[in-house]
């Protein structure tokens, strides 16, 4: 990866030459120049996994190919096209498949929307997963505990706790629901018989934050109010 006199890289996107530090991903260097890339199982301070290839791009010349730019490098000369035709009928498929496979998701459907999305060609399959592994991402590297993995390969793979029964490792802190695009159709409340399902409705808050009436608090102690938790 060749280098330019101040240690950036040149590449060029959607025709502009632009400069970009070499440790940036191609959607870091993407977004520092204001364009807009829908991405979907890429949040900053996770570690990017590429899953959803919702932030495709067009690279190269003559013969091009699409990449995933959350996971791609940069380097010098490299030539990215972020919204051609073949870009935006790729980027629209994709939506679609996954709309379909989570038809319920209000952050799937408004991301489509968005794109212009009005009609999916698939026919809708009630997954209550994209296994987009930000549940397994956050659990690990933010919450520090490792409750959950992918378990099986193609249409059985999975996410779920070790051997499918409720983890010692589980915190019970909620950031997996929080940050899953499709849990609204996971938390199926009290009843739910999954692991997974209802994980935070299935316990007791330990209190509640008293700067709101419903901001309720399911760590141990209280994170919101610093102090002892009020049992409710
Ligand atoms: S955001 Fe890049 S693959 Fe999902």
């Amino acid at each position: 990866m060749a280098e330019n006199g101040n240690g950036m890289v040149t590449l060029t996107i959607n025709g502009v030459d632009v400069s970009a530090d070499p440790s940036w991903s191609l959607l870091e260097a993407i977004r520092f120049y204001g364009i807009d890339v829908p991405t979907l199982c890429y949040v900053e301070g996770l570690t990017p996994y590429g899953a959803c290839r919702l932030c495709v791009v067009e690279i190269g010349s003559g013969r091009t190919k699409l990449v995933a730019s959350c996971t791609h490098p940069v380097w010098d000369g490299l030539i990215v096209k972020t919204h051609s035709r073949r870009v935006m009928h790729a980027r629209k498929m994709i939506m679609e498949l996954l709309l379909a496979r989570c038809p319920g998701s209000k952050v799937l459907q408004d991301m489509a929307a968005k794109m212009g999305i009005s009609e999916v060609r698939f026919s809708p399959r009630h997954d209550d997963c994209i296994l987009c592994g930000l549940c397994v991402r956050m659990c690990e590297e933010q919450m520090g505990a490792k409750a959950i993995g992918f378990v099986g390969r193609g249409v059985d793979r999975k996410i779920t706790t070790p051997f499918d029964m409720r983890s010692d490792l589980c915190k019970a802190c909620g950031a997996c629901m929080y940050i899953c695009p499709s849990c609204q159709l996971r938390c199926l409340g009290p009843e739910a018989k999954d692991p997974l399902c209802g994980g935070c409705t299935n316990i007791e808050p330990v209190c509640i934050w008293e700067g709101s009436d419903d901001a309720l608090c399911y760590m141990h102690p209280c994170v919101a109010c610093v102090k002892e938790p009020e049992k409710v």
